[in-house]
């Protein structure tokens, strides 16, 4: 899956990676930002939606598409289709951007809005990456985890370095006993639950 990553998708990859280093050293304003995920946890969630059971993949929070980018790798390898949702008009347009120079459209569906108003229309999930704004994690995590399919997962990114925003969804996730789940402390920590 990494080994022969298509050109276009690496351009992509690098030509975002150097932005958001670049906005976090220049002092971008922190909407404006991308706020991409680091590249080794983009590895980790390919892999662990590689394992993913069969169904969809769902991403909350796409900003320009990089942790998209990733999944899709994942995608392709198994024949699967992801949704992601962006909120902002700004960044919508430049995860649009990202698909079609990347040239991931085929696997990847573009969804412009609070992810939380389309989730409740949504069938079974297999795997979901949420990296929203951390004040509709609980919202999200609500909506999502009904949805998995057994064996489904969610993967929640700054668990953390937002811990202390996180700890009720994280205290939640860990006493809740339709998931199986555990804080990975890769990057910025991904909380990672699997549906019994
Ligand atoms: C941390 S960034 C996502 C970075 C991206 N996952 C990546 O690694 O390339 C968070 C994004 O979530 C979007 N967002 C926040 N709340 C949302 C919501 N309720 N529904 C959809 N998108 C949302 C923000 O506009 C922002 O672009």
């Amino acid at each position: 899956m990494f080994h022969n990553i298509p050109q276009p998708i690496q351009t992509r990859m690098r030509f975002l990676e150097e932005i958001d280093a670049r906005d976090r050293l220049d002092g971008t304003p922190r909407m404006q930002r991308l706020r991409q995920v680091p590249s080794q946890t983009g590895k980790f969630l390919a892999l662990l939606a590689a394992a993913a059971p069969p169904g969809q993949f769902v991403e909350i929070g796409a900003s320009a598409g990089y942790s998209t980018l990733w999944l899709a790798l994942a995608a392709r390898h198994l024949g699967r289709r992801i949704t992601t949702f962006e909120v902002l008009p700004e960044k919508l347009a430049l995860a649009r951007e990202t698909y079609a120079a990347a040239g991931v459209e085929d696997v990847v569906g573009l969804v412009g809005g609070d992810a939380r108003e389309h989730l409740p229309r949504f069938g079974e999930i297999a795997f979901c990456f949420l990296d929203a704004e951390k004040e509709v994690y609980a919202d999200c995590y609500e909506l999502v985890v009904p949805r998995l399919v057994p064996g489904g997962l969610l993967a929640a990114d700054n668990a953390i370095n937002h811990r202390q925003t996180l700890q009720p969804l994280l205290d939640r996730s860990l006493q809740d006993t339709r998931v199986a789940a555990l804080v990975v402390p890769i990057d910025n920590g991904v909380l990672l639950c699997r549906k019994n």
